[in-house]
């Protein structure tokens, strides 16, 4: 067959016969390239070709291995399928290379063969990290090695169990002209990954560096072409990072795992409420728990207000850091018009303690009353916790998992949770003990029983 060239965006992946000065997918200026059209669909499809009948089809039983990383397996849903291609996202040094390092040690422990690709690092690099990580002698292969084409014959050599690649962005397939990174070579080499993984049912992993705008680079396409997509955040100033699950076609995606990244690579954080509330000040006013869930877990987190004249009349500023800025911008205007407080002359600040980021409507209690603190000066008392959707008229509504809220306060020794009466009523039957419930209908019960 012919190669034909095909001119893609390098901004959003949208396609076009012939060069374009604007894409018209996504507004981007100057972004075509010309690149090699992709081989004909036929090579990419290894599944029957005739239609099966629903009753013949075999079960869907998947083989999974662990990792050695309980917090990892837990988001990936109970441990690596076997044969599965996950594709691990992240800022450059928020700790993907030693995440799958210690993955690799850990299948080694096990007696399992790897072989870990880096197109980044030198093979000296890479057991320079692998000592603070304490790597034995294992089964643990390492290239170095850019060219697609001969990392697969090495492998398919090997015969490894796990096959980890780092990163996507490094490595080409010599088959394209264009240049590593570009949008044509990361999705040929995941193709070429992922048929690599399923014909030889290799679990494989696949570092992917994320641009700028937040986006796996080589857009949302490469998304769709794995397994799993699991994504690693966290703050440059934090040592704590968090991993989760975006798409996995094997379980939930709701799961979250929260790591600290310490002198001996990154340790699972077992008890992350505790975590996030250690250095929370007593009796100050402006700080408030929250009783949030993330993924399908409980975390207890801090918010924190700070109320303060503007200095520049006419323009007072609203800013949030791990709140959303719009729904939190409602919640002010509930304030002002439903307690009846006045601030159009301040500067109203809130954020989330620790760097988390908070984006479930069953926090704007705790960011009211957070507000409120400041504005009455009055602290909140240090052994409540709150959690609760707030509405336009002031109405406190109804969140999902009341009672996961509530146990996860209690065993950090809360004492009064104020909650949505909503949840209070479902909760009749519980039985809860050596905590005070405090159900409330609107903001201004609650006001009423906080301060
Ligand atoms: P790295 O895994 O190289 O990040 P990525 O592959 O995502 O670019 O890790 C980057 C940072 O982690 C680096 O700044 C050093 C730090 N680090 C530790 O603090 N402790 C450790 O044990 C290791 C291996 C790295
Ligand atoms: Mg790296």
């Amino acid at each position: 067959m012919k190669n034909k060239t095909v001119f893609i965006c390098q901004h959003c992946g949208a396609h076009s016969p012939k060069w374009l000065g604007r894409c018209p997918g996504c507004g981007e200026w100057n972004s075509f390239i010309e690149e090699v059209a992709e081989e004909s669909q036929a090579e990419y499809s290894f599944v029957p070709t005739e239609p099966l009948l629903y009753k013949d089809v075999k079960g869907a039983e998947k083989k999974r291995a662990e990792t050695g990383i309980k917090e990892l397996d837990r988001v990936m849903g109970g441990g690596v399928v076997l044969g599965s291609l996950v594709l691990i996202g992240g800022e450059p040094g928020i700790g993907k290379s030693t995440l799958l390092l210690q993955v690799s040690r850990d299948f080694c422990l096990k007696g399992e063969k790897v072989l870990y690709v880096s197109g980044e690092e030198s093979l000296e690099q890479i057991k320079l990290r692998g000592e603070r990580l304490g790597v034995s002698n294992g089964d643990l292969y390492l290239l170095a090695e850019t060219n697609l084409e001969r990392i697969i014959s090495q492998a398919e050599k090997l015969k490894p169990q796990i096959f980890v690649m780092d990163s996507v962005q490094t490595i080409y397939s010599a088959k394209l002209s264009s240049s590593p990174g570009t949008i044509s070579q990361v999705r040929e080499v995941t193709n070429q990954v992922f048929r690599f993984a399923k014909k030889n049912q290799i679990s494989s992993f696949l570092i992917g560096h994320i641009t700028k705008e937040g986006s796996l680079a080589g857009p949302k396409s490469l998304e769709h072409m794995v397994d799993v997509v699991l994504y690693f955040e966290g703050e440059r100033d934090h040592s704590h990072r968090v991993l989760r699950a975006l798409k996995n076609r094997y379980g939930p995606i709701s799961e979250l795992a929260i790591f600290e990244m310490e002198t001996s690579g990154l340790q699972a954080i077992s008890n992350p409420s505790a975590f996030f509330l250690k250095e929370r000040p007593k009796d100050e006013t402006g700080s408030v728990v929250v009783c949030t869930i993330k993924g399908s877990r409980p975390l207890l987190a801090e918010i924190q207000a700070l109320v303060s004249p503007t200095l520049f009349s006419g323009n007072p500023r609203r800013m949030t850091i791990g709140l959303d800025h719009f729904r939190t911008a409602m919640l002010l205007a509930v304030i002002e018009r439903k307690l009846g407080f006045g601030f159009a002359g301040e500067d109203i600040y809130l954020n989330v303690a620790g760097g988390l980021s908070l984006d479930e409507p069953a926090v704007d209690l705790a960011a009211i009353m957070a507000v409120v603190s400041c504005l009455k000066n009055k602290a909140i008392p240090s052994d409540f916790a709150l959690f609760g959707e707030v509405g336009l008229s002031g109405e406190v509504r109804s969140v999902n998992q009341p009672l996961a809220r509530i146990k996860e306060a209690l065993s950090l020794g809360f004492k009064t949770i104020v909650l949505p009466k909503g949840n209070l009523s479902q909760l009749e039957k519980e039985n809860i003990a050596d905590v005070d419930l405090a159900g409330v209908g609107n903001i201004k019960e609650a006001l009423g029983i906080i301060f």
